[in-house]
């Protein structure tokens, strides 16, 4: 048996070959299906940038209708997952909870894997209904939350104004739609983080897309992965006044604590979706003829970056995606904890086209452990009756 390595984290450790995307931490480049990031966020509306995903190829023209069509005839949900929002609401669950609960239930109107043999059309049927309802789930949850009842999904709106519009209950305003469609295509994808490979992972074992982002969803949550936004923003709004930033950081840093929305396993530089989001935020602000809280963000960030290459030199802690997020989503009217659910729904496109890539060149994902636990034990009878 060759000797194992242990590589904690798994840090640099190269599991698959993808065509999705290509992270360059040292260079701060995102490209996504051979664009770069910029790109995709500044022209290609989310529908686009699936079908890229999924295809390796942008759509012609009527392949972009239909696919349009395809996937907002499949946004309303089952009446039972309904209903177990609302008991979820009922309950007051977190909202990545009720979205976990939900995207598992999704399999109850779809045709059994026996019926289409576990075929690859089983496998887009799934991944086309997890990407058209995942907006759904939320924009229901969110309401029913708040005692209001569910706006069904209108199938004549884009992916993106639909949401919006299921979320607002009123159509959106178009600096909206393309503010949110930017954050959606900015975070679709982004290399092997720790929930796409989760995904990879459930399929490895030949099990099904639904199982696999339900799994990723779950990854997803922890404050280290898409946790992170919710409090970054509420730490921008604890600062308060840009004068209060220094000695707020500074505390927190001397504390010991982390600042969140900053530091990226990979990238050592700028995250450059933290860029894209940023302007991006900025003309929705502008938009809104209110930049004060975006003027705030941006002083915190820089004072930010400056203590932590003073507390922590030689480790490069940059602005990441969390934090310019935060604010594009808090100024699209989102409550922080539907801000994770908001990645989820933009991830889920990435997510489903990782399965869809594993099944293609499928070998189980199966590494080792370095067992460093008790030797030589003895089992003594009556030891454990006695105990
Ligand atoms: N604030 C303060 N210190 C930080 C930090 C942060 N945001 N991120 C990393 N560090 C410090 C660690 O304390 C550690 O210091 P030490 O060597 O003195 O102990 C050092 O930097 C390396 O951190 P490490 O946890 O090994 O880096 P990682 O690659 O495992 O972690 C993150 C990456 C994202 C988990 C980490 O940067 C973090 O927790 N960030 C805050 C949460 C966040 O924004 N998450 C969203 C990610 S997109």
């Amino acid at each position: 048996m060759t000797p194992a390595t242990l590589t904690p984290g798994l840090e640099g450790v190269v599991a698959a070959e993808t065509r999705l995307s290509r992270v360059d931490g040292q260079a701060g480049e995102l490209i996504i299906a051979g664009f770069p990031v910029e790109e995709l966020a500044a022209h290609a509306t989310f529908e686009e940038t699936v079908y890229l995903l999924w295809n390796d190829r942008l759509p012609s023209p009527d392949e972009l209708a239909r696919f349009r069509q395809a996937l907002a005839q499949r946004r309303a949900l089952p009446p039972a997952v309904l209903e177990l929002l609302a008991a979820a609401a009922e309950a007051q669950i977190p909202a990545m909870d009720a979205l976990r609960m939900a995207a598992g239930a999704l399999s109850l109107d779809l045709p059994s894997d026996d019926s289409l043999g576990g075929s690859q059309e089983q496998a887009l049927e799934e991944a086309m209904t997890a990407v058209a309802r995942f907006p759904t789930i939320v924009a229901s949850y969110a309401r029913l939350r708040q005692g209001l009842a569910p706006v069904p999904p209108d199938p004549t709106l884009s992916h993106s104004a639909n949401y919006l519009a299921m979320l607002q209950g009123k159509p959106p305003h178009p600096a909206q739609v393309r503010g949110l469609e930017t954050y959606l295509n900015t975070v679709v994808d982004h290399g092997l983080n720790a929930s796409t490979f989760t995904a990879r992972v459930i399929v490895s074992t030949g099990s099904d897309i639904l199982s696999a982002v339900t799994g990723a969803i779950g990854a997803l949550k922890g404050p280290l992965h898409g946790g992170a936004p919710g409090p970054a923003l509420d730490m921008v709004f604890q600062i308060g006044q840009a004068e209060r930033a220094e000695p707020f950081l500074r505390a927190k840093l001397e504390a010991g604590e982390r600042l969140m929305g900053f530091g990226h396993r990979v990238y050592k530089v700028r995250d450059p979706r933290a860029e894209v989001l940023a302007e991006a935020a900025a003309r929705m602000f502008q938009e809104s003829g209110d930049m004060a809280l975006y003027r705030l963000a941006r002083h915190v960030e820089q004072t930010a970056v400056r203590l932590l290459a003073e507390y922590k030199p030689g480790r490069n802690l940059q602005t990441n995606v969390e934090f310019y997020t935060a604010l594009l989503l808090h100024g699209l009217g989102l409550e922080p904890d539907l801000f994770t659910p908001a990645f989820a729904v933009g991830r889920v496109a990435g997510w489903t086209a990782h399965c869809l890539e594993q099944q293609r060149q499928n070998r189980i994902i199966r590494p080792r452990a370095v067992y460093v636990g008790a030797t030589g034990r003895r089992w003594e009878p009556g030891e454990r009756l006695a105990g």
